[in-house]
């Protein structure tokens, strides 16, 4: 059994933070994030949390997709940012829209949203799930240190939902996980145990950008070529690949590697910057609204992130 869309919602907050902004905060221009990273600016929240962002975007997802929050099944939320460990993200959504399902949090860094879907359709494969909420939300803004240039300049706050059912659009998936924190982490913070010897660091993403940069690089342009070996196609059969919105060189190679054309890649990136596990779905559902896709158009969906992980799937519209 596959799945369908059913529905799609997005939300970012208002307060744009362009790069003049942030090169008055730390040593860095307009001109170099725009060509190292592609981003002009992004939204950054001033007064909304993760779970605030999150449910509008589930309101607008079920809104879309004409279903009640009571007839949910299921909520999974995708993030790494979430206001509390307890309740999660999920359960915190569940509450505010109203629903009555069993609702968890799934982490997997900026790919997170990607495995939540596919955690979502293994649900609906099981049976016994009809109507599931898969959300990717993040304050990320929270967890960055905003001293250091390397990695302030690149991400967003926002989240992103779809509404799924069983269907048969679902065509394919792959999950990557590369165990390892030396390109990527986000440790959990220093702990209240006086008995702990170990030193830990601050909740925050460190990161090492060219490590990170070639991971991705390499897995986006691999996830979907295997994807598409495995249900026959050409990669040159997709109409659109929505990629997280990571870094406008890294979609650029990728689109490159596959022999594609980067107007096939959509891309909201120099609006938004990196929104981590919000970025692909939030991209998905600008890009539903558009009214660009038209029935048995071939999307690939890919992400890539901390873990190291990446997750992909394709879609037919
Ligand atoms: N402004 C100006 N200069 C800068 C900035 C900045 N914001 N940031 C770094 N630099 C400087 C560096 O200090 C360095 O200077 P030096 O040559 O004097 O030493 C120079 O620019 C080049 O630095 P690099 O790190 O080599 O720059 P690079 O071209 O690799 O770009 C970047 C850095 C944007 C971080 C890139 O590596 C990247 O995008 N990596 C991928 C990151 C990513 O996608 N993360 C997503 C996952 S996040 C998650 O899962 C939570």
């Amino acid at each position: 059994m596959s799945i369908q869309i059913l529905g799609t919602g997005a939300y970012v907050p208002e307060h744009v933070v362009t790069n003049d902004d942030l090169s008055r905060m730390v040593e860095t221009s307009d001109e170099w994030i725009t060509q190292r990273v592609g981003v002009k600016e992004r939204r950054i929240s001033v007064n909304e949390s993760a779970s605030d962002m999150a449910e509008k975007a589930a309101f607008r997802a079920l809104e879309a997709a004409g279903v009640s929050p009571e007839s949910l099944d299921l909520i999974i939320a995708a993030t790494v940012s979430a206001d509390t460990i307890c309740p999660s993200l999920a359960a915190t959504v569940q509450q505010r829209i109203g629903a009555h399902c069993p609702a968890f949090d799934l982490n997997s860094a900026c790919s997170g949203f990607m495995f939540a879907l596919d955690t979502a359709a293994a649900f609906i494969a099981r049976g016994g799930y009809q109507k599931v909420l898969v959300i990717g939300a993040e304050r990320i803004s929270r967890i960055l240190d905003w001293t250091d240039r390397s990695t302030c300049v690149i991400f967003g706050d926002g989240a992103g939902a779809v509404v799924i059912e069983p269907g048969s659009q679902y065509l394919a998936s792959k999950l990557f996980t590369q165990g390892t924190s030396s390109a990527l982490s986000i440790p959990a913070g220093k702990g209240n145990s006086p008995f702990y010897e170990k030193e830990v660091g601050d909740y925050r993403v460190v990161m090492n950008g060219q490590e990170t940069f070639k991971f991705a690089v390499r897995r986006l342009a691999d996830d979907i070529k295997e994807m598409c070996d495995r249900i026959g196609i050409t990669t040159e059969e997709l109409t659109w690949v929505v990629p997280h919105q990571a870094n406008i060189r890294i979609i650029d190679l990728c689109a490159r590697r596959l022999g594609l054309p980067l107007e096939k890649f959509y891309m909201n990136i120099d609006r938004y910057g990196n929104t981590s596990s919000a970025s692909v779905p939030i991209s998905f559902d600008e890009l539903v609204r558009s009214g660009k896709l038209k029935k048995g158009d071939l999307i690939a969906m890919c992400a890539f992130g901390g873990g190291l992980s990446s997750g992909a799937c394709i879609i037919k519209w």
